[in-house]
């Protein structure tokens, strides 16, 4: 993922843009770059492939001087990650442009500008922003105004940051679909697209608004305006996170933090990766769009939970995009003779991207010669399954420090139902289904964080849990993965025995085993299965089992002796396996509270299991 950095400062910022580029390289990425402006408005850049530290070494061998610079990490999506392709991109030798998301009518503006004389010096969409905007400053002198009248021929996501050598020290930022901040100093003024570059220069931030476009001049000086244009003031909110994803913060485990942090990372994996009324298949990757188009069938497979995030999305890619799915754990797909037909995508899972038999199986299809390509869904950049696999996509959890996995699952989902889009807009154009469904993921993390306030419910609800050997989950359709986890979450940290069946199977076994003393719970949304669903919470309840239902505020189901009916916020059908997936963690969490085991690293198990 792509990361920018700029400053306009008191001192030198080679070493603020450096330590920037630094602090965000947790994000992935493929190559590096950096322009300055000295005192004598002269442009100059770095670019380097690999690591920050190539970055480093070259700025070390021909150092950068000027107070006013711009710097990016890139990930490559147009475009091999060669020094051509790194950022900051020119234009005429007199503008620079860094650049985050991904520019879907760069094709017709190339030709555009190369028939009005503009070279192109790079495969990126990215430098057909800098000539449009070199182009409109000719016209009209003044960088602020070129850029909001070029970002309004742009469609897609971006966040950009823009120098020119005639503007003197000032730096244009905009965003659309990407994050954009400004950090606010003592007569020095930075941007980022994320604070976290910038929280070793300062703790103050104004987070810029979608649409919004921001002129940063020396000695601190700003200007907003937003997507129409008008001037706008936006507050300065000071960074109170702490040192992020080490400590614990205000939560008593990492567990519970990471329940708490899905509303924002889920933002985070979403962020740049939207079009207004479609998912950017490019964010995916360079080669993304091309193989998308040939795909007639896929193959997942993970291990643990990421096993069932692939089974919630097996639901997803075979409805929205009718292309038949397989999902098989990774220790048993390497030992089958597996049938590969024509045109099969292999996709990986992973939190970690280093889970041993995850990446056998990834060696071993490789091996076999016959898939049409591989795609890895994973949270940490640069490991071994985005190393090895043609495509990817990351997650952008940040680190999952509990053992037993939570944010990165439900940003797994949220990536697969961006993969699942993206295949539907191959086979079938834009549609308003699709377009719903980008609204409500849009929304998705406003009703994470409702759905999050069922904390204190849900913690009151663990004490009939406290006690039991065993619990029973049930769930239909896509909601029966997402009582697998359930199940799981419950097992992995407070070591009660729990299983998890589709509802409609209680009755051929599972059913033998309710009384009194066995739990169950349901997950209810509502669906279209939601009437067959409810016939089933029938047989449990005659048989005394006492009944735990999280279900639609909608749903109908009411409360009554044994039956305990959790409200949720309404959510659209398709995305419902995220947001129920929630309470099941903060009952799995409140139990192993209870039950005083340890939540963060549960007996016998590892975070990342490298061997077989
Ligand atoms: C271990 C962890 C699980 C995780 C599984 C797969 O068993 O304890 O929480 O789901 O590995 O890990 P991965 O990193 O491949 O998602």
């Amino acid at each position: 993922m792509c990361g920018i950095v700029g400053a306009i400062a008191c001192r030198q910022v080679q070493g603020i843009l450096l330590e920037g580029l630094k602090r965000l390289e947790y994000r992935g990425y493929d190559s590096a770059g950096m322009a300055t402006l000295d005192d004598q408005s002269a442009l100059a850049r770095r670019r380097a492939v690999g690591k920050v530290a190539a970055l480093e070494a070259e700025l070390a061998r021909a150092p950068l001087s000027g107070r006013c610079g711009i710097a990016h990490t890139r990930w490559a999506t147009h475009g091999r990650p060669t020094v051509e392709n790194a950022h900051p991109h020119f234009s005429n030798g007199r503008l620079a442009v860094v650049h985050n998301g991904i520019i879907e009518n760069f094709e017709p503006l190339r030709v555009e500008l190369e028939a009005d004389g503009y070279r192109f010096s790079s495969e990126t969409d990215t430098e057909v922003i800098a000539h449009l905007i070199d182009r409109e400053f000719s016209r009209l002198g003044d960088l602020f105004a070129a850029v909001e009248r070029v970002i309004a021929r742009l469609d897609g996501a971006y966040a950009i940051a823009v120098m020119h050598r005639d503007q003197g020290e000032r730096i244009i930022g905009a965003r659309k679909g990407s994050p954009l901040v400004v950090g606010v100093g003592i007569d020095e003024i930075f941007l980022a697209s994320d604070p976290l570059a910038l929280l070793q220069v300062t703790d103050r931030f104004i987070y810029l608004h979608e649409g919004d476009v921001v002129q940063l001049c020396r000695g601190g000086a700003l200007e907003i305006h937003d997507r129409t244009g008008q001037p706008v003031e936006r507050a300065v909110v000071t960074y109170e996170h702490g040192d992020g994803a080490a400590s614990k913060g205000r939560f008593r485990h990492f567990m519970q933090k990471e329940i708490f942090e899905q509303s924002e990372v889920i933002a985070a994996t979403l962020e740049g990766r939207l079009a207004s009324d479609h998912a950017l298949s490019r964010a995916f990757g360079a080669t993304a769009e091309e193989l998308f188009e040939r795909i007639e069938a896929i193959h997942i497979v993970a291990c643990g939970t990421s096993y069932h995030a692939g089974m919630v999305a097996r639901y997803w890619l075979e409805k929205l995009a009718g292309i038949p799915t397989q999902v098989e754990v990774a220790s048993e797909y390497r030992y089958r003779e597996v049938v590969v037909p024509r045109n099969t995508l292999f996709v990986t899972l992973s939190q970690s991207g280093e889970t041993a038999d995850t990446l056998a199986a990834l060696r071993h299809a490789q091996g076999r010669g016959d898939y049409l390509g591989s795609l890895a869904i994973c949270n940490v950049a640069g490991s071994s399954l985005v190393r090895e696999s043609q495509l990817s996509l990351l997650t952008l959890a940040g680190p999952e420090i509990g053992v037993a996995s939570t944010k990165a699952f439900t940003t797994q989902l949220t990536a697969l139902m961006l993969l699942a889009l993206s295949l539907r807009r191959v086979r079938q154009g834009d549609d308003p289904v699709a377009a719903g469904l980008i609204e409500a993921l849009r929304g998705l993390p406003r009703v994470i964080a409702r759905t999050l306030k069922l904390d204190a419910t849900i913690e009151r609800l663990a004490s009939a849990f406290g006690e039991k050997q065993h619990a029973l989950f049930l769930g239909r359709g896509t909601q029966f993965p997402i009582a697998l986890e359930g199940a799981l979450k419950l097992k992995e940290i407070s070591y009660i025995h729990a299983e998890a069946y589709p509802a409609g199977e209680l009755k051929h076994g599972p059913l033998a085993l309710v009384d009194g003393d066995m739990p169950v719970v349901a997950v209810a949304p509502n669906d279209e299965l939601l009437e067959k669903l409810k016939s089933n919470l029938q047989e449990v309840r005659t048989r005394g089992g006492q009944l735990f239902v999280f279900a639609d505020e909608a749903s109908g189901i009411r409360e009554s002796e044994g039956v305990t009916v959790i409200a949720l916020p309404a959510v659209d059908e398709l995305l419902a396996p995220i947001v129920y997936t929630l309470p099941l963690q903060l009952l799995a969490y409140h139990v192993a509270v209870l039950r005083g085991t340890d939540v963060d690293q549960p007996r016998n198990l590892a975070k990342s299991v490298t061997v077989e």
